[in-house]
This record gives structure tokens, C-alpha cells and sequence, in this order.
């Protein structure tokens, strides 16, 4: 996958030549470095009642400064996938606050909630969550076509993305077509189609073999250089050791924050490559 385009291009409504310029919630032009990309406040959620009552997430504050790339690890049942939809506005808080851009966001009604997931969130998931029925470009210009983009400009970006992403030639292939590497490379591309302030990815390499792994972290690793913020949950230390920053949950709560030496993505995910399967 040698490319030599930024994985955000030139019709990015960063770069204010988007056919519509301008639109999107407010927070998403990324003027102000001083507004978090994300921010959490005493951010909590809790299952069940009585004896059965678990916080999944237990009072988090965080703030994701826009462009960072953050990992979220911990052991299973911490509360990753909890806090990454709560993050996401897939699920609502208990108790808390969650900042997107500036904007508070749990409170919104579904609505506006749904519009705002669509326009502003891209979402990764271990299982990819494909559309079996479409094809791989239909499956990325799905979400454009949704937030309103015409159907020529949704093609457009689609069929930009697969290609920024390696996939033009299996570009009309169905996901049962495609290994899971492509398919999650897919799911990539089909997050970034509508130019997210915020990509939200749950053990995005979970189902990958080594090399399909390094594959997806180069993606990460493009998208962190265009200053995409990337909010990642995994098991795996090495996929972790890619980002510029980890915080650990245990038991709901953050239990450690970690910055990463600054020597930048590149030779990171260089060291990736002496991987073994
Ligand atoms: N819908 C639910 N109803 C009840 N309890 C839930 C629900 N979803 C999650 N939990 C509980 O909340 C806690 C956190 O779950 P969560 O899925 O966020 O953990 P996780 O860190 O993502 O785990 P894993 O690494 O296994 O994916 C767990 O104790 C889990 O059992
Ligand atoms: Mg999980």
C-alpha cells in the first residue's frame, strides 16, 4: 500500500473546498486548538440495580486534545467499549458530561444525537459491521449518502477513500469477498467519509492476523500525521505502543495516563514491521 496522497484530501472541509463548506456541528472546523476534540466529565455508567448494579465506567475524566491519538487499554470488563460508546453518544451516561468539539452532547435529543454521531464520529469496530449486501464503495458512501452528500459526490469521496486506503481494485467486491484486513480497511474508509472530528475505534485489529495489523496502524499512522484524533480501545501492548498516549481503566475508573516518548508515529510503526505472526 504505497500511496503518496494524504489519507485526508484535498476535498477535506478542512482545507475549505468541500461542496459545503462550513457545515457540520459546531466544533468541527478545527480553528481552536484550546477546545478538546473530546472531553469527558465525571463520566460514569452503571448496569443492572441492587446487588447486580456494576459501573461499567465510574466517574472518568479525560480530555482528548484535537489531533492526538489516544489508546485506551485495560483488562477485560474495565468498561473500554462502555466508555468508547459513551464517547461516541452510542449510549448515554449514567451520570457525567461528554464534550464533542465544544459542544456537550449527552443530553441531545436522538435526533440531533443521530445527525452528529453520523456527521462528526467515525466509527471502527473488531467485527467490522459491514454491510453484507453492499459492495465495499457502497458501504463507504453509505454514510455520505445519509448525511445528505449527492450521490456523485458520495462516490466521489468513497472511491477516493478505497483507493487512499489500497482498495480500488476490490472496490465493487461484496465484504464476503474480502479478507479482514480489507474489510476493516474498508470500515476505515467508510469512517472517514463524512471527515469526522473524531474516529472511535473498539479493538480495531482485534479480529487481524500480524500482517493485516500493521496494515491498519499504517492507516492510523497516516491519519494521526493529517491530524486526524483517534480514539482507540485494544488488549494489544504493541498496537498501544503506536499511539501518543494511553490511559488504563480498571474497574471503570482511570487507573493510569501515559504520554509517549514524542519520537513520533513513523518510527513506531517502523518497529512494527520486525513483527512475526
Ligand atoms: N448491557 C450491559 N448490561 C449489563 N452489564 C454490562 C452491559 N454492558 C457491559 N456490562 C458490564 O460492564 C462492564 C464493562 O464492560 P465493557 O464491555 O465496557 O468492558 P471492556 O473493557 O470493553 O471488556 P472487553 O475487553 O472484554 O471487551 C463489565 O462488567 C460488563 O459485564
Ligand atoms: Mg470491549
Amino acid at each position: 500500500m504505497t500511496r503518496d496522497v494524504p489519507l485526508i484530501r484535498a476535498w477535506s472541509r478542512r482545507s475549505g473546498t468541500d461542496d459545503n463548506p462550513g457545515a457540520g456541528p459546531a466544533g468541527h472546523r478545527s480553528g481552536d486548538a484550546s477546545v478538546p476534540a473530546l472531553r469527558a466529565v465525571g463520566l460514569s455508567r452503571a448496569y443492572g440495580q441492587d446487588e447486580s448494579l456494576v459501573w461499567a465506567v465510574d466517574g472518568v475524566d479525560l480530555d482528548v486534545p484535537a489531533g492526538q491519538t489516544l489508546a485506551v487499554t485495560g483488562p477485560s470488563g474495565c468498561g473500554k467499549s462502555t466508555l468508547l460508546q459513551l464517547l461516541g453518544g452510542l449510549d448515554r451516561p449514567t451520570d457525567g458530561e461528554v464534550w464533542l468539539g465544544g459542544r456537550r452532547i449527552d443530553r441531545l435529543g436522538e435526533r440531533a444525537l443521530a445527525g452528529l454521531r453520523r456527521r462528526a464520529i467515525g466509527f471502527v469496530f473488531q467485527s467490522f459491521q459491514l454491510m453484507d449486501e453492499l459492495t465495499a464503495v457502497e458501504n463507504v458512501e453509505l454514510p455520505a449518502l445519509l448525511a445528505g452528500a449527492s450521490p456523485r459526490t458520495a462516490r466521489r469521496r468513497a472511491a477516493a477513500l478505497l483507493d487512499q486506503v489500497g482498495l480500488t481494485d476490490r472496490a465493487r467486491h461484496l465484504p464476503s469477498e474480502l479478507s479482514g484486513g480489507q474489510r476493516q480497511r474498508v470500515a476505515i474508509a467508510r469512517a472517514l467519509v463524512n471527515e469526522p472530528l473524531v474516529v472511535l475505534a473498539d479493538e480495531p485489529t482485534g479480529n487481524l492476523d500480524s500482517a493485516a495489523t500493521q496494515d491498519i496502524l499504517r492507516l492510523f499512522g497516516e491519519l494521526r500525521a493529517a491530524g486526524q484524533t483517534l480514539v482507540m480501545v485494544t488488549h494489544d501492548e504493541r498496537v498501544a505502543a503506536t499511539a501518543d498516549r494511553v490511559v488504563s481503566l480498571r474497574d471503570g475508573m482511570l487507573a493510569d495516563d501515559t504520554r509517549l516518548d514524542g519520537s513520533g508515529g513513523t518510527a513506531r510503526l517502523g518497529a512494527l514491521l520486525d513483527w512475526e505472526g
